[in-house]
């Protein structure tokens, strides 16, 4: 496929900027749950939808041969190789509480989004409309971050202990899966620095980025949930993988400094051993 990734991370850039602007100065008074998903705690809002029709439209303008794959309804074919896997609102549960940690995640993908371990991203953008943090990344190109229109600065991920590790998670929103998720918490927990539960795991892996958080790892993760940022922590030097070192995916996603991946990575193993398989009812 014939494509310059930094082009694209521009363009990535430039329409989660639009859809950011929207999510914040479009937000109604009083906005509400528009409709649940898997589970009455996976919520909706109008605005998760607005943000998602804008960013179809503008990616189908700036680039109609591109497949895409967002959280909202709307998805298009790929006619070039290149899939947008584009996350509106990540971490609306956030946005519905006006907590300012949610953002607009834009990724341009090679290959299939819908198989596992069959795609990857090659450029993409993490904004935080509220703050005016912004991630973008390019496969070869580095993980660069700013504030607004400032000049941005490239990131770098470094090594800690595992002890001295702030360790992001997240959890999903089905009742057996968070047991699960709790039960593996239990074993993390007294072997880290502390636990974050931070409600974006787009932003999760921006901070594994920048070193605001040292390692992250999440059960039930969705491809536009960690597109770009898988992205932007690999260029920064995180190794971004499931637990047995291959693309992450649903079963499992950790990201951090090479050495510290595989301190957690061992652990996680541990805990799973311990806790058995999450139980699918
Ligand atoms: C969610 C957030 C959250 C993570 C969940 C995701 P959404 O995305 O990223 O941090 O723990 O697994 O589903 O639903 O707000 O786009």
């Amino acid at each position: 496929i014939d494509v310059d990734p930094a082009e694209l991370a521009r363009i990535a850039l430039t329409v989660a900027v639009e859809a950011g602007r929207l999510v914040v100065d479009e937000r109604p008074v009083g906005l509400g749950v528009a409709e649940t998903k898997s589970s009455a705690t996976d919520v909706v809002t109008v605005m998760d939808q607005r943000s998602q029709d804008h960013l179809l439209a503008r990616l189908g303008e700036l680039r109609p041969r591109d497949g895409f794959a967002g959280e909202e309804r709307g998805a298009r074919a790929s006619d070039s190789g290149i899939t947008w896997v584009v996350d509106p609102i990540d971490g609306t549960v956030n946005y519905l509480y006006e907590i300012p940690a949610y953002a607009v995640s834009v990724a341009a993908a090679v290959g299939d989004p819908g198989v596992d371990g069959a795609w990857q991203p090659v450029a993409g953008a993490v904004v935080n409309p509220v703050t005016g943090e912004r991630y973008t990344a390019w496969a070869g190109g580095g993980a660069w971050r700013s504030i607004g229109d400032a000049q941005p600065r490239r990131l770098q991920v470094q090594e800690t202990s595992l002890g001295q590790a702030l360790c992001g998670t997240g959890f999903g929103y089905d009742a057996d899966r968070r047991a699960w998720q709790a039960a593996v918490l239990s074993h993390v927990l007294p072997q880290v620095r502390d636990i974050r539960r931070l409600g974006s795991a787009a932003l999760d892996l921006c901070r594994v980025a920048e070193g605001s958080l040292d390692v992250y790892y999440e059960r039930g993760l969705n491809p536009w949930d960690m597109a770009a940022g898988w992205l932007v922590a690999t260029e920064a030097g995180a190794l971004v993988s499931d637990l047995h070192g291959r693309a992450p995916r649903a079963e499992l996603t950790l990201a951090g400094a090479p050495v510290l991946h595989s301190r957690l990575a061992a652990v996680l193993e541990g805990a799973i051993e311990q806790v058995g398989p999450e139980i699918v009812r």
